[in-house]
C-alpha cells in the first residue's frame, strides 16, 4: 500500500529539533517529507538546515504553509502561541514537553522567585484551555511529545496493566541529571519553572499516563491526579554552595530540587523527584507498585551494556550515555538511546495517527493534566507543602 506522505517543518533548531529529525528517519506507517524549519537562531538554523538540505524559512507563518505538521521544538514559553497559530491554519502540531505554563508579564526582569503562585496556576490554567479549545477548533490535533510514554519498558508496562487489570496502588519515578543544556532553560520567563516543570513532567507523566490507563481498563475513564504537596530548592543558588564543576549552575530564578506526592482520585499515590544535582548520567526510572505486581522501568541508566575503560580518551569519539561526566572507568552504555528513551516509537506513533486517523496515548488531555499538576504543586511548595487541589480540564 502506498504510505501517506507528511509534509513536516520544525520550529527550533537546536536539541530537541536533532532528535525528533532523528526519530523521523525510522518512521514506517507514513513517509514523513522533511521540508525545512524556522527558528530565532539564524546561525544554528543554517548549519541545521544546509546539512540536512531542507529549507530555511524567513518566517513561521511561511513555514507552517508549507507543510502538514509543525513539530514546536522551541523554548516551553513559546509553545502555545505557535501551536495555536498552527492548528488555526487546520494542520497538526506535535509540542515538545512540557505543554505549556505560566511565563510572567512578558518582561525582561520576570522574577521567577517572588510571583504568586495562585496567579502562575491561574494563567497556566488559561493558558492550557486556550490550547483545548483551539485543538477542538482545528481539522490539526495536538499531539504531545513525551517522550517517557512511548519508552519500551513504560509500553510494557501499560500491557501488564491492561492484560492483568492492575491497581497501582504506589508510584515512585524521577528524573535528574547535572544540568539542562539549553541556555533558555533557567530563566522562569522562558521555561515556565525548574526542576518541577523541565524534569519532572517526565516522571509526572508516565505517571499520570499509567494512572489514566488503569481507569480506562478498570472503569472505563482515567483516573485523574487529585491533589499535590511538593517541596522546591535552589541548591546551586545558596551562597553556601561550592562548584567544583560538575553541575551546571547558572540558573538565575528556578528551583533545582523538587519532590512531590500525588494523591489520586482513587486514593492512590504516586512520589516523584525531579533535580539538575545528579553526577553520572542522566537517571530515568519508574517504578510500579502494583496489587498484583511490581516493575522496576530503568529508562536510562539500564544494564543492556556495560563497558569498563581504563583510559578516558580512548573513547573520545564513542558516544556513551547523555551526560555522563566521564567516559572513564565502568559505563552503561546505552546501545541505541533514542530508543530507550522512546524517541523513535513516538514518532512511529504519531505518524500512524496522522496518516491513520487512530488517537494517540500521548495527547492534549494527558499535557493537560501535567500542567495543571505542577502548578498546583507550585502553589503548594509556596506553603511549605501544604496539601493542594488539583483542577483538571477537559
Ligand atoms: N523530550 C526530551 O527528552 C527533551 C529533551 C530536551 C529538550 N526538550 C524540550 O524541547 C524544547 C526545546 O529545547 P531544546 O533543548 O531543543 O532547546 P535549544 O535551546 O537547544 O533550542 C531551542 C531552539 O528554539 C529556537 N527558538 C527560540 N525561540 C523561538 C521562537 N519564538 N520561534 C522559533 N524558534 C525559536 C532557538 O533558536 C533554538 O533553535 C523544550 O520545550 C524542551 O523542554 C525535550
Amino acid at each position: 500500500m502506498k504510505k501517506k506522505v507528511i509534509r513536516v517543518g520544525f520550529a527550533g533548531s537546536g536539541f530537541a529539533a536533532k532528535f525528533h529529525y532523528e526519530g523521523l528517519q525510522g518512521v514506517r506507517s507514513a513517509q514523513p517529507e522533511i521540508i525545512g524549519a524556522y527558528s530565532k537562531t539564524p546561525e544554528n538554523l543554517e548549519k541545521f538546515t544546509r546539512s540536512r538540505e531542507i529549507t530555511a524559512f524567513k518566517s513561521l507563518e511561511e513555514m507552517i504553509e508549507s507543510v502538514d505538521v509543525v513539530h514546536v521544538c522551541t523554548p516551553p514559553v513559546t509553545h502555545e502561541p505557535i501551536a495555536i497559530e498552527v492548528l488555526k491554519k487546520q494542520k497538526h502540531v506535535i509540542i515538545e514537553k512540557p505543554f505549556t505554563g505560566y511565563f510572567g508579564n512578558g518582561k525582561e526582569d520576570f522574577n521567577g522567585d517572588s510571583f504568586p503562585r495562585e496567579e502562575g496556576l491561574s494563567k497556566a490554567l488559561e493558558s492550557i484551555r486556550k490550547l483545548l479549545e483551539a485543538e477542538k477548533a482545528s481539522k490539526g490535533t495536538i499531539l504531545y511529545a513525551e517522550n517517557w510514554i512511548y519508552a519500551p519498558a513504560v509500553q510494557k508496562e501499560r500491557e501488564i496493566i491492561e492484560k492483568t487489570g492492575a491497581q497501582i496502588l504506589w508510584i515512585q519515578a524521577q528524573q535528574g541529571h547535572s544540568g539542562s543544556h539549553s541556555q533558555d532553560y533557567g530563566k522562569w520567563r522562558l521555561s515556565g519553572g525548574g526542576s518541577l516543570m523541565g524534569k519532572g513532567s517526565h516522571p509526572l507523566s508516565a505517571a499520570i499516563y499509567l494512572k489514566h490507563t488503569e481507569g480506562r481498563v478498570r472503569f472505563g475513564k482515567p483516573i485523574h491526579p487529585k491533589t499535590i504537596s511538593a517541596r522546591t530548592h535552589a541548591l546551586t543558588r545558596m551562597p553556601n554552595f561550592e562548584n567544583q564543576g560538575h553541575l551546571r549552575d547558572s540558573y538565575t530564578d528556578i528551583e533545582d530540587y523538587a519532590i512531590i506526592h500525588i494523591v489520586f482520585e482513587d486514593g492512590t499515590i504516586a512520589d516523584i523527584t525531579a533535580s539538575e544535582l545528579v553526577h553520572g548520567g542522566v537517571k530515568n526510572r519508574v517504578e510500579v507498585h502494583a496489587n498484583n505486581h511490581r516493575s522496576i522501568c530503568n529508562i536510562t541508566p539500564n544494564d543492556a551494556m556495560q563497558t569498563y575503560n581504563p583510559v578516558d580518551e580512548n573513547f573520545s569519539d564513542i558516544y556513551v550515555v547523555e551526560k555522563t561526566g566521564t567516559k572513564e572507568g565502568w559505563s552503561n552504555i546505552s546501545p541505541d538511546e533514542g530508543w530507550f528513551n522512546g524517541y523513535q516509537h513516538e514518532m512511529e506513533a504519531f505518524y500512524r495517527s496522522m496518516a491513520e486517523g487512530i488517537p494517540v496515548e500521548s495527547n492534549s488531555s494527558l499535557g493537560a493534566d501535567v500542567i495543571a499538576t505542577i502548578y498546583a504543586g507550585y502553589v503548594s511548595a509556596e506553603k511549605g507543602g501544604i496539601e493542594t487541589p488539583i483542577t483538571i480540564l477537559e
